[in-house]
């Protein structure tokens, strides 16, 4: 697919590797719906745009976890677009704690705005997408939708959902010229461990992340693949793969190193 003259949606556009993916579709001559809470820092990417790529922006503050201001943020793209190419489903955010120590609306918020607002930005795009017979459906999971690993639970289970629900759904579209890929980084070096929860990881426990530029690459590729999943780098599927294939010795590996350093820290914060 070119992308001139496309229309992109993009969630959680105000940031990291949304941001990066408006600059790069839009430099390829794409149109851009820009969606996330923050309306100051959208609108300075898209005068950026604007400016660069002479290409149209549309700027829609939307919380996508609220499924009332998905279905108006969708009202209003429809009003000023007769259609949307490419949906890409990027907000979300990650609070760092164990399941014992964050509270149930943490854990929901992260559900939320990770799995449902993806969910319902689905919903809210596809029906025309399927009137037109074309479009794509780019999912911006994570690794850790493959591995569970302590400290991350709720998040976790919001990108294995986020997987689970796209395999599905990528099964329903097949022949009807709509396709859905999901987009796995590792880490990657944006905003999101900005969040207070990750003040007291040691920056070791976090590999060093990949450019945001990186994975908007990954993201074009993807709304142009038939593949159901690009995991971000390539070879780190080779480590996705080994633990699914033998969970038995690598999944209490990951438990016990991953407990470790929670433990730690939680010796740190009780001397506190
Ligand atoms: N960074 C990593 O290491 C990493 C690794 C794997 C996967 N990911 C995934 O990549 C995606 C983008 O994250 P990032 O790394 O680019 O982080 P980021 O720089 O913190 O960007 C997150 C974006 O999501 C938006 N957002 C958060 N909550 C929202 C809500 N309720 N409604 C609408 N927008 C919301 C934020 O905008 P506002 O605050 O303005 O709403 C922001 O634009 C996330 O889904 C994340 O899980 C990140």
């Amino acid at each position: 697919m070119r992308f001139k003259n496309k229309i992109v949606v993009v969630t959680g556009a105000s940031s990291g590797i949304g941001e990066q993916t408006c600059l790069d579709f839009a430099k390829r001559g794409a149109d851009i719906v820009l969606l996330a809470r923050s309306t100051s820092r959208m609108e300075a990417i898209s005068k950026k745009i604007r400016e660069n790529y002479q290409t149209h922006t549309l700027v829609i503050q939307c919380d996508v976890s609220k499924k009332v201001q998905v279905l108006s943020m969708s009202k209003k793209v429809f009003d000023e677009f007769d259609h949307v190419d490419i949906l890409v489903n990027n907000a979300g955010f990650a609070i760092f704690g164990s399941v014992k120590d964050l509270s149930i609306e943490e854990m929901e918020e992260q559900i939320k705005t990770n799995l449902f607002g993806a969910i319902y930005c689905t919903k809210a795009f596809l029906p025309s997408m399927l009137t037109r017979k074309r479009g794509h459906i780019v999912n911006i999971a994570s690794v850790a939708g493959s591995i569970g690993v302590p400290g991350f639970a709720s998040y976790c289970a919001s990108k294995f959902g986020m997987v689970g629900f796209s395999q599905s759904l990528y099964h329903e579209l097949k022949g009807t010229g709509i396709g859905v890929t999901v987009v796995s980084p590792i880490t990657v070096k944006t905003n999101f461990f900005n969040h207070p929860s990750f003040q007291k990881i040691k920056l070791n426990y976090i590999p060093p992340g990949l450019s945001a530029t990186h994975v908007s690459n990954a993201v074009l590729r993807a709304a142009n693949s038939k593949r159901l999943e690009m995991i971000v780098p390539f070879y780190v599927r080779g480590a996705v793969w080994l633990i699914q294939t033998l969970p038995y010795l690598l999944n209490p590996i990951i438990g016990i190193v991953f407990r470790k350093h929670m433990n730690n820290l939680e010796k740190t914060d009780n001397q506190v």
